[in-house]
């Protein structure tokens, strides 16, 4: 019988994840708090389950790509929550960003009931998400990981093996931490140019600016967008 893929959580990074799944010829089993977000996905194919559980009792891979990890925690443990419905043996693989000890966490939830875990978080924001480009941060057993390769390879272009439970979830951390200081030095840059009098723009190219900013867009997106990524974002606790 074809596998089926379970996807909770159709945000902006889901929604492009599970629909690159599904233009690779995989079919899903989907749900989200909010089903309008699922149209797409239903409309190219995907079947609609009425609660994370009822997603868990038709799919042998499951992925999550929740906000925070409450949001995680809710549809795994919560009141028709998954864990306790899937399949011995099954695999759960968290693309959210959590912090380390929760994902730790999730993975000694999931071993009580047989069912292995992958801590696997991302790297790259929507555009990424759109073209499988990111890049995956994971956590957990190696053979776990090569369960599931070629479905993270659907969705990303880089799979980085961390270490065990939690190390994804520690090395994301570590990179948004990066994101965060750098644009913080950038920030404070960016004020001392505007106290010496100086024209922001033209002081950021001329000093070579595209290479400060660690998104694509360059420093462009941090002066037309100063809040992409704020402390709202990075906190996951
Ligand atoms: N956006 C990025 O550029 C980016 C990049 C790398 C990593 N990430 C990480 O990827 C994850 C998803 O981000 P996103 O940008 O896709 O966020 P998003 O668009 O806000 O989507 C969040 C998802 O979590 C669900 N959710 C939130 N609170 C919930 C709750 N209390 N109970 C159940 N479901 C809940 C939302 O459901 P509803 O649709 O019903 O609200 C939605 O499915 C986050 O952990 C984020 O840190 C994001």
């Amino acid at each position: 019988m074809e596998m089926k893929i379970g996807f909770i959580g159709l945000g902006i990074m889901g929604s492009r994840m599970a629909a690159n799944l599904q233009k690779h010829g995989y079919r899903l089993v989907v749900f989200n708090r909010t089903r309008s977000k699922a149209e797409s996905l239903l409309a190219n194919g995907a079947e609609w389950a009425a609660s994370p559980a009822a997603v868990a009792g038709q799919v042998e891979v499951l992925f999550t790509m929740l906000a925070h990890p409450e949001a995680v925690k809710e549809a795994a443990l919560g009141q028709d929550g998954f864990l306790a419905h899937l399949p011995p043996d099954a695999l759960w693989v968290d693309c959210s960003t959590v912090n380390p000890s929760f994902s730790k966490q999730m993975a000694a939830e999931a071993d009580t009931r047989g069912v292995h875990f992958l801590g696997a978080p991302v790297s790259g924001s929507k555009t990424q998400a759109a073209d499988g480009t990111l890049v995956f941060w994971v956590g957990g057993a190696a053979l776990d990981l090569v369960t599931c390769w070629e479905l993270l390879n659907c969705m990303g272009s880089k799979i980085v093996h961390a270490g065990g439970p939690g190390m994804g979830a520690a090395l994301k951390l570590v990179i948004n931490q990066l994101l965060g200081t750098t644009m913080a030095a950038f920030a404070d840059g960016r004020l001392s140019v505007l106290v010496y009098g100086r024209d922001l723009e033209n002081s950021v190219q001329a000093t070579g600016g595209y290479n400060y900013y660690p998104y694509p867009n360059g420093s462009d997106a941090f002066i037309s967008e100063p809040r992409t990524f704020g402390i709202r974002i990075s906190k996951k606790w």
